[in-house]
């Protein structure tokens, strides 16, 4: 039977070619609505892209926990056997939608797991660090990477100038700098959730835990010459070959790892465990087995359950909790927040946003409420009609805080360059070459000033560092 094609209001259409007009030549009559709405409809067809990682690419797959680690959580979601759907958004940090895929810049790993106790996010990068260790400086780091506001043009100078004046990012500057800048696809990335989070076992004993994604696809880079190459041919080279090995049952995956330090080891680590432009050395904290995670399903509709996914750290699930890290803790306000701007009030009532159980808020009305939960007595808190109660069986154990509120720099006595020399010294000598010259050519156009400025901090890494740099730059 044929399906006859509607207004949003159901009301059937005799014509979708011709406009009514008054007469053969026109004018249009009003009274066309079917046209008007069209017309405007598209004009709604594009909501704001996300303020970074605009650029992206998503499946849905299923972490299999494999290994006992129960000790450390009581999560049902990483129980021994328990197998959870989930979807993996990557993405590339700087360009807006649309951008070309193989640039260099950090890859997104955002995962949404869908547990029988609610949604669980764990928001990662590609990197196990990152830039910044204070929130505050997140807003302008991004105004660097992001275009000029009056030339609209990506700039060397802005980027370099920031970095050169936040020692912090050298770590992540050098990875970000190295072979591994460029990743060959998806496929080929390992995750982490890069900062430090907690698990809480049955006892209500609390860990620090850090999340690692092994690829097991192995790592594959681009130089900058290949991505150019692939560039001037193909601008989607990543959505392409996650969607084709998807579609071809070529499915990827990933070994999921943690590291665990208990409240004892990290109130005597020689740095703090929560900054977040720090590893934990696997000599120190080595890996336990967790897992294996497979993406093994394409979305069906992009617009709908990839750009409208809304992702957030602020999303755990009971025996999975936060940690004091000052980024995290700015990142559970963030992305909220952007999700009601950018998808709207009720965006977890979208399909792909909406947990597997039963959600019990006291939360009413809003723009686009479309459920049609039946309203009973109980629509406030507390209630006698029978209405969800809170439940102190969640409750974390306390979380003891140290020291007076202020504003505490966070470069005092901090060590910005022993790791990136551990980093550093892990790399082969065709590795240093192509971090020397991939940082030459991305400080094109900067200004002497500010590439001495620079230079300082790699000579303070090992003298190495520096010197090849400069080799690089001609100096
Ligand atoms: P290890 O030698 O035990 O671990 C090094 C890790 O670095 C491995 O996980 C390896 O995993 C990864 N790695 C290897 N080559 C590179 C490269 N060129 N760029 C980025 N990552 C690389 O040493 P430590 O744990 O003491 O860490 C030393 C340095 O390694 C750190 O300062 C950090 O920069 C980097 N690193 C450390 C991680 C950690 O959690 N400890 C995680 C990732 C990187 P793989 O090849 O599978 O990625
Ligand atoms: C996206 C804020 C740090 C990983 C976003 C978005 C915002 C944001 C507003 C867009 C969300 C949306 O519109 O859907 C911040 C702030 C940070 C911060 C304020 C620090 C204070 C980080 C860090 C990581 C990270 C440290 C990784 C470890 C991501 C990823 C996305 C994203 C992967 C894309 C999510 C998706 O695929 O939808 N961030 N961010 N961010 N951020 Fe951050």
């Amino acid at each position: 039977m044929k399906k006859i094609m509607t207004t949003t209001a159901g009301n059937p259409i005799s014509d979708n070619q011709n406009s009514i007009t008054a007469g053969q030549r026109g004018p249009v009559l009003m009274q066309d609505y079917q046209l008007i709405e069209k017309l405007a409809h598209q004009n709604r067809e594009r909501i704001p892209e996300r303020v970074v990682h605009a650029n992206g690419s998503a499946a849905f797959g299923e972490l299999e926990i494999t290994n006992d680690i129960s000790e450390f959580t009581k999560a049902k979601v990483l129980q021994k056997g328990e197998k959870t759907k989930l979807l993996l958004r990557f993405s590339t940090v700087a360009g807006e939608a649309g951008a070309a895929d193989a640039e260099r810049d950090v890859r997104g790993f955002a995962l949404k797991f869908y547990t029988k106790e609610g949604n669980w996010d764990l928001v990662g990068n590609n990197t196990p660090v990152f830039f910044i260790r204070d929130p505050q400086k997140f807003p302008d780091f991004i105004h660097t990477q992001k275009r000029h506001p009056a030339s609209n043009l990506r700039s060397n100078t802005a980027a370099w100038d920031f970095w050169s004046l936040s020692p912090e990012s050298l770590h992540q500057v050098t990875i970000l700098m190295s072979d591994r800048g460029i990743p060959k696809s998806y496929r080929h990335v390992n995750g982490y959730g890069s900062h430090t989070y907690s698990l809480v076992n049955d006892k209500n004993e609390r860990y620090w835990v850090k999340f690692h994604f092994k690829t097991k696809q192995g790592i594959q880079t681009l130089t900058n010459e290949e991505a150019a190459a692939i560039v001037a041919n193909d601008r989607e080279s990543n959505q392409r070959d996650l969607y084709e090995n998807i579609e071809e049952s070529n499915f990827p995956q990933w070994d999921v790892k943690i590291q665990i330090m208990t409240e004892e080891q990290a109130l005597n680590f020689k740095f703090n465990p929560f900054d977040l432009t720090k590893v934990w050395p696997h000599s120190d904290y080595p890996l336990i087995d967790v897992g294996v995670m497979t993406l093994n399903e394409n979305p069906k509709n992009y617009f709908n359950e990839v750009e409208q996914a809304s992702f957030s750290p602020s999303n755990v699930v009971p025996g999975i909790g936060f940690s004091p890290d000052k980024m995290l803790q700015a990142r559970i306000f963030s992305y909220p927040d952007a999700h009601r701007y950018r998808v709207g009030t009720h965006y977890e009532n979208l399909p792909v946003n909406r947990p597997l159980n039963e959600v019990n808020t006291y939360h009413t009305a809003g723009s686009m409420n479309y459920e049609k939960k039946e309203v009973t007595n109980a629509y406030y808190e507390p209630n006698s009609f029978g209405g969800a109660v809170e439940d102190s069986s969640y409750a974390e154990p306390d979380l003891k805080i140290y020291g007076d509120a202020n504003r505490y720099d966070h470069n005092i006595d901090n060590d910005n360059y022993s790791q990136v020399k551990d980093l550093f010294n892990l790399m082969n000598e065709s590795q240093k070459e192509q971090l020397f010259s991939n940082i030459a050519a991305s400080m094109d156009g900067v200004p002497m000033e500010i590439i001495n400025r620079q230079l300082a901090h790699f000579e303070k890494v090992t003298p190495a560092y520096a010197s090849g740099v400069k080799k690089a730059l001609g100096i």
